[in-house]
């Protein structure tokens, strides 16, 4: 893998197939996603996690703890560089973990314990597993990723895979002005966009659970 000085310098042409440079960021090119897939995106990946995690003291809000330490399927869908799954898998060795993600980049190749597997996935495309498969999906900050239609389609996704009665925790940030700030309107107006009324509830609550087929 190129380092970030190796991409800040590269061209598109010199990536490997399926990432491009713009403004000397490594994107990839066959998702719709805002965000880089770099060295910087996964180290500001890793500070994040550790911050929200200060921040709620802990890593998750559905009420499973019960039923993670008895021993439970997890499905962590957009799992980025993995570190969420890595702590919960520890926590709960009894509970078996798997992540997904559109890319395979940040996927951990080492300590990865043994209750603990990354599959490379497009939630959008349709997720590899057979319906009722998992007690409790989670997903992370996937504001960047998703447009209105996306979400209605990943949530469908989601609650096919997922067991009567099972958890899911949709965890993003609120995007949304409080006070619009000065600045070019372009970036006002894809905030907005991002952040619309449309883009699921989730997206204007920290945390939202939601208990599907009770
Ligand atoms: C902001 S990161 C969040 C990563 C992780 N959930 C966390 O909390 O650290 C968003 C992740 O979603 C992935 N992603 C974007 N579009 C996706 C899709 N359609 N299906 C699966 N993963 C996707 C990206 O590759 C990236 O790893």
């Amino acid at each position: 893998m190129a380092d970030q000085d190796d991409i800040t310098n590269a061209t598109s042409a010199q990536l490997p197939e399926g990432f491009k440079v713009v403004g000397g960021r490594k994107f990839a090119n066959n998702i719709k996603y805002l965000l880089p897939n770099d060295d910087d995106e996964r180290d500001r990946l890793t500070q994040q996690h550790y911050v929200v995690r200060q921040l709620i003291h802990g890593n998750f809000n559905a009420p499973v703890e019960d039923f993670l330490e008895q021993g439970i399927r997890v499905l962590d869908a957009g799992c980025g560089n993995g570190l969420w799954l890595l702590d919960m898998a520890q926590d709960y060795p009894r509970s078996i973990f798997v992540g997904t993600d559109a890319s395979a980049e940040g996927f951990p190749t080492s300590d990865v314990p043994p209750n603990c597997t990354f599959i490379l996935a497009d939630t959008l495309q349709g997720l590899p597993f057979q319906d009722s498969t998992f007690d409790y999906v989670f997903q992370r900050f996937m504001n960047g990723a998703f447009s209105p239609a996306d979400w209605a389609s990943a949530v469908k996704e989601f609650t096919r895979v997922a067991k009567s009665g099972a958890y899911l925790e949709l965890f993003e940030l609120s995007l949304q002005y409080k006070r619009t700030p000065p600045g070019p309107p372009r970036l006002r107006d894809a905030n907005e966009r991002i952040t619309h009324p449309h883009s699921l509830a989730c997206s204007h609550n920290v945390r939202q659970i939601a208990r599907h087929r009770p």
